[in-house]
């Protein structure tokens, strides 16, 4: 067991950094260190903002013997190159999604990790609510009896401006994908959470409105290792864009839950747990992508940093993470073949 504060770093101070700079601040055993980014002015303010060390590179961030654990906030592209220099550093590490963008990267991130026996865990807030854990937890007990069918559901809106913002967002090199890769990739990773490993895919990924390198509209067709069927559409080019929906079906019962509420709880012979919170949700991040809360970040640093002090795995590591990024890469190369890709 570790008996101290972990120090945290940042690397990349952009949106989501305010996410993972405020989670920190709210848990008892992490200490905010400090942060870097390429652009001096933003680092600067940023430190100010949180009363941080500003480092003038990542290099002199990594060389912090009071960083411990780094946050990797940069553009999805450059996710793999700089996880391996944090690995390499000896540092734990904390990334955003998608942990990559090809599999070869997700792999050399994960021998990157073994060879220098660090942690990593690859953010994915969702699985942390209470929604996605209740549902979780049905499927364990086996309450739904056999799955039969698990469908996501993703229909966004993001403005042309959304994707001009930034000067990375919707390139292939940098982004990796569009309404998968970026914004489906949330749900796309709860769907495999809860309904098992995926088997095939069959699939289409389309530019239909915005002008964009990458996808801003999918639609495939799934089979699970258990049997069981499903769809994953994603778009992020309806208006004026709705809910994300998460709808498991088994043969005794089914759960839908919509961003991160319970909407139906059905089981055969069953009650409804008198505790479970049903109800429509807030809209989340549906047409804005900065419209969510900082709990699911605070509490999955926190399991990190538990994973850290007491030696165990965090619930969404490497191997976790790449989960995800494998099923969208399929749903990519059917589209391009035209033909089911087996995973
Ligand atoms: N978990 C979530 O819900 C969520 C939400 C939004 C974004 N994200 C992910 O977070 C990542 C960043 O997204 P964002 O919206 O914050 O982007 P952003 O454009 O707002 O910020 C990226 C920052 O990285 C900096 N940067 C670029 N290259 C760098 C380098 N080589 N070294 C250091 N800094 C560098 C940029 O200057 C910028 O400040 C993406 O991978 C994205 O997919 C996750």
């Amino acid at each position: 067991m570790i008996d101290k504060k972990l120090g945290f770093g940042i690397i990349g101070c952009g949106m989501i950094a305010n996410w993972h700079a405020d989670a920190i601040k709210q848990i008892d055993r992490a200490q905010l260190i400090g942060v870097t980014d390429i652009n001096d002015a933003a680092r600067e303010a940023f430190s100010k903002k949180y009363g941080i060390k500003s480092f003038e590179s990542m290099e002199a961030l990594l060389a912090s013997p009071e960083v411990d654990v780094v946050c990797v906030c940069t553009p999805s592209g450059l996710h793999a190159p700089i996880a391996i220099k944090v690995a390499n550093a000896g540092k734990h590490i904390i990334i955003e999604k998608p942990m990559a963008i090809t599999t070869q990267e997700c792999d050399d991130i994960i021998k990157a990790c073994e060879t220098n026996k660090v942690k990593m865990a690859v953010i994915s807030q969702l699985r942390f609510t209470d929604a996605i854990q209740r549902l979780k937890d049905a499927v364990n007990k086996n309450l739904l009896g056999r799955l039969i069918m698990g469908d996501i559901y993703m229909k966004y809106y993001r403005s042309p401006e959304y994707y001009k913002s930034g000067g990375w967002k919707g390139t292939k090199k940098m982004d990796g994908g569009g309404a998968l890769m970026n914004q489906g990739i949330h749900g796309i990773d709860l769907l495999q959470y809860v309904m098992g490993p995926v088997k095939t895919v069959f699939g289409h990924a389309k530019t239909l409105s915005r002008n964009i390198e990458v996808e801003d509209t999918a639609s495939a067709l799934l089979e699970f290792e258990n049997g069981a069927l499903g769809v994953i559409q994603g778009t992020t080019s309806i208006y004026p864009g709705y809910s994300r929906r998460l709808e498991v079906n088994g043969d005794k019962g089914s759960i839908i839950v919509e961003e991160d509420t319970i909407l139906s709880w059905d089981i055969e012979g069953q009650e409804r747990p008198k505790d479970l919170n049903i109800g429509r949700s807030a809209a989340g991040s549906a047409s804005n992508p900065a419209a969510f809360s900082v709990d699911g970040h605070i509490k999955q640093i926190s399991d990190m940093v538990d994973a850290i002090i007491y030696d165990r795995k965090p619930l969404v590591d490497q191997y976790e993470g790449k989960k995800p990024v494998e099923i969208i890469l399929a749903i990519y190369e059917s589209s391009q073949t035209g033909k089911i890709v087996r995973l």
